[in-house]
């Protein structure tokens, strides 16, 4: 089974340990979460910390471990508040008979029952006990509760138990619980894209234009690129209910309504803009800026003054921007482009592979009446093996519906990856 971990990157994930035998699995379950590129915290009652150390946790979420309420120190770091407002899921595993209790009572007398009533997020509880524990009128009173106030209880597994009995009350296995953990995520992105668009709640990076780079301070070297497809694209994204950032460079275009717009000139300030941007949230890099392949290696402090009959300006390579963020640990769903003359399919599907993309558009720039300052356009999309799309045709059309068809390519491949198969 695959998954686009774009959809789930960055999501939060509390992880709240309680006192039971369990809790050696919840270090693994840390590990399968972060796997798929949750951001876990852990937090512990004491109950857990008498089978498990928080270091270990520390270790494993490369997080620090929240243990009390009362805390100055920790709460100088993270308070219970804003650790509450910070989960996208709260997974209590293994969760005890206490712990439901509280729950069902709204209890607050320690860090994890407090932030059980001060979180929005959902609740999920996997409660781990002795069977005779789980079958107990007041568990099972509690658990019907905690369900009539829109808890998510996972049920244990039936078969033997640490103290020698056998019966419903054990954690599921980390991976099951990963997985239902991602599932649910997975459901949860469908149903808003279902609900208010293709790429609803995701975050699209866009480069576009050409770059600047300056030979001195009058002068400069830059290509024609209009940043025409690019901006089309940035706004077939908004309309698709998407958050769009669009790193222009220098181009006369307006910004495209609900489109955040950042101007950069060179081919370096491009780069960093986009790390940024990663680091800032990024499910979706779609690179169509024209980046010059070189640089001046030295940019003159004045004006060049003309002498002689030949001035030679050494150049040096640029950065490539697109392969840059596809090394990422976190990588966004990258989209690239090509633009050639000859070959066209075969070069861009080299380049496919070779920047690590997971999609390409391609067209042909020899042909007059599409590409560069052009307003129609037509390609050739390739995607990367494990989308399992191949190939597809965008007929000629103006750069507006060629946006849009891509969209719909991105949005087609990420639904593709994501579906368990
Ligand atoms: O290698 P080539 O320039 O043909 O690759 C085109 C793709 O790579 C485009 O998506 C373009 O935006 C991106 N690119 C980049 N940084 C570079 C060169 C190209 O992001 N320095």
């Amino acid at each position: 089974m695959s998954f686009d971990l774009s959809v789930i990157s960055n999501k939060k994930i509390i992880l709240a340990v309680t006192g039971g035998i369990a809790a050696y699995k919840s270090a693994i379950l840390v590990r399968r979460l972060k796997d798929f590129g949750f951001d876990v915290r852990v937090v512990m009652t004491q109950g857990a910390q008498a089978f498990i150390t928080p270091l270990t946790f520390q270790a494993l979420s490369g997080n620090p471990v929240h243990t009390t309420l009362l805390d100055s120190e920790a709460e100088a770091g993270m308070g219970h508040i804003e650790l509450a407002r910070w989960a996208d899921l709260v997974l209590v595993a293994p969760a005890s008979c206490d712990t439901l209790a509280k729950f069902a009572a709204g209890l607050a007398d320690d860090l994890l029952s407090t932030l059980y009533l001060a979180t929005k997020a959902p609740v999920w509880v996997a409660p781990a006990m002795n069977q005779q524990m789980w079958a107990a009128k007041a568990t099972q009173r509690n658990l019907n509760t905690l369900v009539e106030d829109g808890v998510h209880v996972i049920m244990p597994d039936a078969g033997s138990q640490a103290c020698g009995d056998v019966g419903l009350g054990r954690m599921p296995e980390p991976e099951d619980l990963a997985q239902q953990v991602i599932d649910y995520f997975h459901r949860a992105q469908r149903a808003i894209a279902e609900k208010f668009g293709m790429l609803a709640g995701k975050r699209v990076v866009v480069t576009a234009g050409p770059t600047r780079e300056a030979i001195d301070p009058v002068r400069y070297i830059s290509n024609h690129s209009t940043g025409k497809m690019g901006f089309a694209i940035a706004a077939a994204c908004y309309a698709a209910g998407a958050k769009v950032t669009l790193l222009a460079g220098p181009v006369s275009l307006d910004t495209p309504n609900g489109v955040r717009r950042i101007n950069v000139s060179s081919a370096i300030k491009m780069l960093d803009e986009s790390m940024h941007q990663l680091e800032e949230g990024c499910d979706i890099f779609i690179a169509t800026a024209a980046v010059a392949d070189y640089r001046v290696a030295e940019v003159a402090e004045h004006k060049i003054k003309k002498a002689g009959d030949e001035l030679h300006v050494s150049l040096v390579k640029n950065p490539d921007i697109v392969a840059t963020i596809a090394q990422q640990t976190k990588r966004p769903f990258m989209v690239g482009f090509a633009a050639e003359t000859r070959n066209v399919e075969e070069y861009a599907a080299g380049k496919l592979v070779a920047k690590k993309l997971d999609m390409i558009a391609c067209n042909d720039v020899s042909r007059a009446d599409i590409g560069f300052a052009s307003d129609e356009n037509a390609m050739i999309v390739f995607f990367a093996d494990q989308y399992q799309l191949e190939k597809r045709d965008l007929e000629k059309a103006s750069k507006q519906e060629i946006a849009q068809q891509l969209v719909e390519a991105i949005h087609d491949a990420l639904h593709h990856e994501i579906e368990p198969v």
